[in-house]
């Protein structure tokens, strides 16, 4: 989604806002733009189509010294991806940037006659509704922000800054995440703190309802009522290095290959194999609370989903007495839905921004219920709004197409089933296989990922022309099909669905023919027999099958076969998913298109 940054010290602004942006192109936009101030008020605002490096083609030609800016990336929600469309905005003297959606855009615009304007956006209705107060500055730039804001409807982060005034960024938030950098001398403002990395430490996160004067040495934050608020001052836990790509191609393959690692974060000083439990101290819920748990929601969106979904599969193993509803946000936040008593809401959330996820958030707390987060970013508005929370603490995750954050939700969540059968008084032979596997996990993820890398980089290659696959499981190995075909069709482009083997026959069955490929997970275990039937039924029309599994005696005259050799009775399906991740990767390389930054889409989306 759109991304901000500006700059307010000693150094040359227009340098920083751009290596700012860069940091953000992984959240997805189609424009960029920058505004720059000379202490004489003089801006330089400099605006592009597409990529930043078109931008620096212009800034190469209008180069300053100035010392005080704000830039943007913009993912188009109001008018087409164009120059014009491009942020910053300007009404007056001022300047805008602005991430999220004006909702009464149009009723302000009716307003603002004075205003000639030039793009099709909601945002420069935004501009022109604070120029309109701020009077030519006559008055401060901070008032007419406030009052401004206090008509606009909808959500918003914002970066306002003036000709008249160019020593101060006016900065606040509703629903859109603002990050304040506080640096010796300078002050840097981001919507991501990964923009701030490698200049300072120290993060101050704005609140909604909350509005900012930034100086290059002062920060005063405020509500929009006018009530003082005193800094928080954060330190910021990410390295440069967590974000750069570390010798790999892509910023999708380190992630895929990080797992091990990323996995063995999410465990730490949680598991103990030597008394057979679990423990996580994040939700901070009572035993007797949680043994008082008798449903339990999980929400989230595209992947998250996913990873809530597959997680339901394991819980309702291991936990008696318990229903399990996983929903997807966009659609629960709108039904009518009751929830029981003694229910508890697992928010699951890489970034922790997804609008639909936390609009859920807030209409489950307002009903009485316990929210427990399961989010990767810290500090993140998700984090800080749930009751309780388990960090997955995976690092930041760069490529738009989430993976890292996929295996260890699911594994947290698993954890968290534990917990509450713990506390139901499961016997510990029950939960010790998944204790055992739960622990070896990163080196069983580790193991599959050298064994069937280039196994699997040859079959993407073979299957490279193909613009459709069928995605099919069954049982665990169900929600981790879907998984598979969101990976592939949103990067590969490939027409990617998933389907429960069982409903083959049910429709899907008419679909078979040269076309497509069929990507079938076969995990051993109690269902394996009837999901080889149902290959058997896909072989029988024609099909091109793909078999993923961890059956040494599998023997169908499929196409391909993808053997995992590393062992996990209880996780396979999780080892499948690599397999997954990395067919999806080298699908899309064959195909030539942009891995770490799909067409469309963003990483982190924080527009319903
Ligand atoms: O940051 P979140 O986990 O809340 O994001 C949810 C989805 O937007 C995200 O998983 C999306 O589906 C990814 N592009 C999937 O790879």
């Amino acid at each position: 989604m759109c991304g901000i940054v500006g700059y307010v010290g000693s150094k040359n602004a227009q340098d920083f806002l751009i290596s700012g942006l860069k940091r953000l192109e992984y959240r997805g936009y189609d424009s960029a733009g920058i505004v720059t101030l000379a202490e004489d008020g003089t801006a330089t605002l400099l605006r592009a189509k597409g990529k930043i490096s078109n931008l620096e083609e212009k800034l190469a030609k209008n180069k300053r010294n100035d010392k005080i800016g704000i830039g943007h990336t913009r993912w188009a929600t109001h008018g087409e991806p164009s120059e014009k469309n491009a942020h910053p905005h300007q009404a007056g003297e001022i300047y805008l940037v602005h991430n999220g959606i004006i909702e009464n855009y149009k009723e302000l615009k009716q307003q603002l006659k004075e205003h000639e304007f030039k793009s099709e956006t909601d945002s420069e209705v935004l501009a022109a509704l604070i120029n309109s107060f701020y009077k030519d500055g006559k008055h401060p730039l901070i008032n007419a922000v406030v009052q401004a804001l206090k008509l606009a409807k909808g959500t918003y982060g914002i970066a306002v800054v003036s000709k008249l005034s160019p020593d101060e960024i006016v900065v606040a938030r509703s629903g859109s995440p603002l990050v304040i950098g506080v640096g010796h001398g300078e002050t840097m403002i981001a919507s991501d703190a990964s923009a701030l990395l490698g200049h300072t430490k120290q993060a101050i996160y704005l609140n909604d309802g909350e509005v900012a004067m930034i100086k290059k040495d002062s920060v005063e934050i405020k509500t929009l009522n006018a009530e003082p608020v005193s800094a928080k001052v954060e330190e910021i836990e990410t390295n440069l290095s967590a974000i750069q790509k570390g010798g790999y191609d892509h910023f999708l393959l380190k992630e895929i290959m990080e797992q091990p690692e990323s996995l063995n974060e999410t465990l730490r000083g949680r598991v103990n194999t030597e008394d057979g439990t679990v423990r996580l101290g994040g939700p901070g819920l009572t035993e007797n609370q949680l043994r008082q748990i008798k449903h339990l929601i999980i929400v989230g969106c595209g992947t998250a989903y996913h990873a809530g979904l597959l997680a339901s599969y394991y819980i309702e193993k291991i936990t008696p007495e318990i229903t399990i509803e996983p929903v997807i946000a966009s659609e629960y936040r709108y039904r009518q839905s009751y929830i029981p008593e003694d229910s508890v809401a697992l928010i699951v959330s890489q970034s922790g921004e997804t609008a639909d996820t936390l609009a859920c958030l807030r209409e489950i707390k307002k009903q009485g219920v316990t929210t427990i987060g399961i989010v990767n970013a810290i500090g993140s508005t998700i984090a800080r709004e749930v009751d309780g929370g388990t960090y997955v603490h995976v690092g930041p995750e760069i490529s738009v197409a989430s993976t890292k954050a996929f295996t260890s939700q699911v594994i947290a969540m698993v954890m968290f089933g534990m917990t509450i059968a713990q506390a139901k008084g499961v016997r510990t032979s029950v939960l010790r296989p998944y204790v055992d596997e739960i622990a070896k996990l990163p080196e069983v993820i580790r193991e599959t990922l050298e064994s069937v890398h280039e196994k699997v980089k040859d079959v993407a290659g073979k299957y490279a022309s193909y613009e459709h696959g069928i995605y099919l499981g069954r049982d665990t190995a169900y929600p981790t099909a879907m998984e598979g075909a969101l990976k592939l069709k949103e990067i590969s482009y490939v027409d990617a669905n998933a389907y429960a083997f069982g409903e083959l026959k049910h429709g899907p069955l008419a679909l078979i023919d040269d076309r497509f490929f069929e990507f079938a997970l076969l995990p051993k275990g109690e269902l394996y027999d009837k999901a080889i039937s149902n290959v058997q039924e896909v072989l029988a029309r024609g099909g091109h099958v793909i078999a993923v599994t961890n059956e040494k005696k599998f023997d169908l005259p499929v196409d391909d076969v993808i053997n995992l050799t590393a062992e996990s009775e209880i996780f396979a399906p999780i080892l499948m998913n690599l397999v997954s991740q990395l067919f999806a990767y080298y699908m899309t390389v064959a195909k030539g298109y942009d891995v770490d930054q799909p067409r469309n889409l963003a990483k982190s989306v924080t527009v319903e």
